[in-house]
């Protein structure tokens, strides 16, 4: 018996909601395949494909989807059972948009899925932030929550992992670009302060705020007026070559909004339409091409 789940990739942050914002794209993605193996005891990686020239580690305890499946099943008192698990890797990494979420969703869903799902999607969120924790050291869902469950989500509480599915407006759409620079989010973490002047903490509340109201009340003008980063994107910026003109580029073409996925360096604009999205990432592709940096294009309903 065999199992095979895709786990999509996400934008996290949002630009008003770092660490308590992200939403699904539905593709790129990571492929998790999970199978019994009556021949031997305990969870095994056997197989990692898609890494390129790079390498991830198969031993189950460093390996972000290893940890996931293998908490969950200690959870479970499954920890005895033999499975096998191959990870597919179908995004890059060091991207921003929450690679190695993706693996730890993919693989708690699936080792979920090959027990007959004693869990709901909900309870396994808990596994995967602690399968993500293994690749960036701290423990955020704002990219394994979206993975698992879909659409876009608000993160009230870390800790507590308190998450809530928001509304999408119709005809939301996002252009993804992906540009060949690498960041490791442990980097991007390091560059940011630990305090923030009351005077931008109001106008981030006021973006976060209006949002999550423009969500509920399918109003896309408000949603386009609310999304500025006034806190991580200007002192992130400067770690994508090009950041400024890309961002130019999406919101002279009218986008309704552009900044960070993630911690970079892909860049995210949404857009109310899927027709403006793809001739605003095209724009955005050209804007880094002017800077030397070749990209990928992701263009998705949220
Ligand atoms: N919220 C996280 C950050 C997402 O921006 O650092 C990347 O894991």
């Amino acid at each position: 018996q065999e199992v095979r789940v895709f786990a999509p990739a996400t934008v996290a942050n949002v630009a008003v909601g770092f660490d308590i914002l992200g939403f699904a794209i539905n593709r790129p993605g990571d492929e998790i395949v999970a199978r019994f193996n009556p021949d031997r005891k305990g969870l095994r990686i056997t197989k990692i494909t898609g890494t390129g020239d790079k390498k991830l580690p198969t031993e189950v305890e460093q390996n972000t989807a290893g940890v996931a499946a293998q908490r969950l099943l200690e959870h479970l008192g499954k920890a005895e059972l033999g499975i096998d698990l191959e990870v597919h890797k179908r995004m890059p990494f060091g991207s921003g948009l929450g690679s190695s979420a993706a693996s730890a969703a993919g693989a708690v869903v699936a080792v979920n899925e090959l027990l007959g799902a004693p869990l709901s999607r909900e309870s396994l969120l808990y596994f995967s932030v602690l399968g993500e924790q293994v690749a960036d050291g701290s423990f955020h869902a704002d990219n394994v929550a979206p993975s698992l469950v879909g659409g876009i989500t608000l993160i009230r509480s870390n800790e507590s992992l308190d998450v809530h599915k928001l509304p999408v407006p119709d005809g939301l759409r996002v252009a993804v670009v992906h540009p060949e620079i690498e960041i490791l989010t442990r980097d991007a973490r390091a560059v940011l302060s630990k305090t923030i002047e009351l005077s931008l903490a109001i106008q981030q509340m006021g973006s976060l705020a209006s949002f999550i109201t423009a969500l509920h009340t399918n109003d896309l003008p408000l949603l386009g007026r609310s999304l500025h980063d006034y806190v991580i994107e200007p002192q992130r910026k400067q770690l994508i070559k090009g950041f400024d003109d890309v961002k130019e580029a999406a919101m002279s073409r009218g986008a309704l909004g552009c900044s960070i996925s993630g911690a970079g360096p892909s860049v995210f604009a949404l857009c109310d339409s899927g027709y403006l999205a793809q001739a605003v990432g095209q724009g955005m592709q050209d804007a880094f091409t002017a800077h030397g940096v070749s990209s990928q294009l992701y263009v998705s309903p949220i």
